[in-house]
């Protein structure tokens, strides 16, 4: 006693979400402050940034920075490059690698690393680009391609979509000529890609990834929102699973991601990874429901266990580790086993493992009691209330009180 506590700040950078940061609040002022085996007190503390005009030179007080803004609204996203730049700040994410390698760039280096990308081919831009070098370049380099012969070698049906993907934006199932070309047309300034599709595949799974701990969850993309997580634990083989656990693990420890999301679809025994450049993933409580206390929670023990033990953010990729490994002569799963130990170096997995168990031992019944208190339900009820029609409350308050009752049943001591 009589120690000074070593203080604390995690940022939120937000958007227009207003359930998760919340129960982030909530359950970080039940957690209170920590003591680590040492003896040392750290108390640590949230707060919700705002947007303003900045120094470059400026002191940053956050130690870690959860952002779900700069994906779309750029001076914070250059205001994150600054702090991690300048200050050292931890970023979940960091802005640099969700810019430049879009979707199409997570397609590469994959393929690189020799997982099942499905054949995916790039196509220029169906309008011009508004350049006035551009009729010149165009009518010295342009050159004319078939669309059609491309289309015929992936075969119908394909996916077209755009290169940095995102929302299912522009995303089109096209089945023959007349719908690609339309597709074609209507792609009007986006860059596209054109996708062999993974056609009768039998299970979809997204893994949602904070730091150390993943989830792998069965998605039904053609239902509605409230309804696209289904609660199954055993809907992949023990093999299978684990290649789905090491392909997400792999393609967040490869390009620094954190906080992300990854979509593989399985068909028999192989597994296709189609879209994990997902810089803000989905956490809403609507969407997660009966997966929501987990990664309330994931987010907030990785959240400490960098700010308490201080962990350095690292922007430098160290690609050449895992192109080593691509390019050996390993077979596909003695790739992935030896990509699987550069993940766990990199998420400092046993660290993460022995700091929850040491100090944070009571942190499972925080969760328990938290989800069972009025607070958690007072925050489902009020986003619920923001989310639909009036109309639509009672009925979807009983479905994610349900989820969430499953949640309590299957939690309970
Ligand atoms: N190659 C593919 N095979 C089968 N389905 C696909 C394929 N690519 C995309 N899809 C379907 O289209 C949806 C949107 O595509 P995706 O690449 O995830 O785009 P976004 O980045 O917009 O989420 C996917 O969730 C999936 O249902
Ligand atoms: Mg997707």
């Amino acid at each position: 006693m009589g120690q000074l506590d070593t203080k604390h700040l995690i940022g939120l950078l937000l958007g227009a979400e207003e359930d998760w940061p919340r129960a982030f609040e909530e359950l970080l002022a039940r957690v209170g402050p920590i003591r680590t085996t040492d003896g040392a007190a750290h108390d640590v503390s949230v707060q919700r940034l705002t947007i303003e005009p900045f120094d470059l030179r400026q002191d940053v007080r956050p130690d870690l920075v959860i952002d779900r803004l700069a994906y779309w609204y750029y001076h914070p996203r250059e205001w994150l490059k600054k702090a991690a730049l300048v200050n050292g700040t931890y970023l979940l994410n960091s802005p640099f690698t969700f810019q430049s390698m879009e979707k199409h760039s997570a397609y590469c280096a994959m393929l690189r690393l020799g997982l099942k990308v499905p054949q995916t081919v790039l196509v220029p831009y169906k309008h011009p680009v508004d350049n006035s070098r551009w009729a010149y370049t165009a009518a010295k380099y342009n050159r004319a391609f078939d669309l059609d012969t491309i289309a015929e070698k992936l075969g119908y049906p394909l996916f077209m979509k755009p290169f940095d993907g995102g929302g299912w934006r522009g995303v089109s199932r096209v089945r023959n000529r007349d719908e690609l070309h339309r597709a074609y047309d209507d792609s009007g300034e986006m860059l596209m890609h054109l996708q062999e599709s993974i056609e009768g595949y039998d299970v979809f799974a997204r893994s949602l990834t904070v730091g150390a701990e993943t989830m792998v969850m069965n998605f039904r993309p053609e239902l509605p929102m409230h309804d696209r997580y289904a609660v199954s634990h055993d809907f992949l083989t023990a093999e299978t699973g684990a290649e789905v656990l090491a392909i997400s693990r792999l393609i967040n420890a490869f390009f620094r991601w954190e906080f992300n999301s990854c979509e593989v679809l399985v068909r028999g025994t192989e597994v296709y990874p189609i879209d994990y450049a997902n810089a803000c993933p989905d956490i809403a409580i609507t969407s997660l429901h009966y997966y929501f206390p987990w990664a309330i929670s994931a987010l907030l023990k990785w959240s400490l266990f960098c700010t308490v033990t201080g962990r350095r953010p690292r922007l430098d990729l160290e690609t050449a580790k895992y192109f080593e490994i691509a390019d050996s002569d390993r077979t596909y799963a003695e790739k992935l086993t030896a990509y699987a130990a550069l993940s766990e170096t990199y998420f400092q997995t046993e660290r993460y493992t022995e700091f929850c168990a040491s100090v944070l031992p009571d942190m499972d019944d925080i969760v328990r009691e938290w989800v069972r208190s009025p607070e958690f339900d007072a925050l489902l009820v009020d986003t619920v209330r923001a989310t639909y029609p009036q109309a639509e409350h009672e009925r979807f308050l009983a479905h994610f009180r349900g989820l969430l009752g499953l949640w309590k049943t299957d939690n309970a001591i």
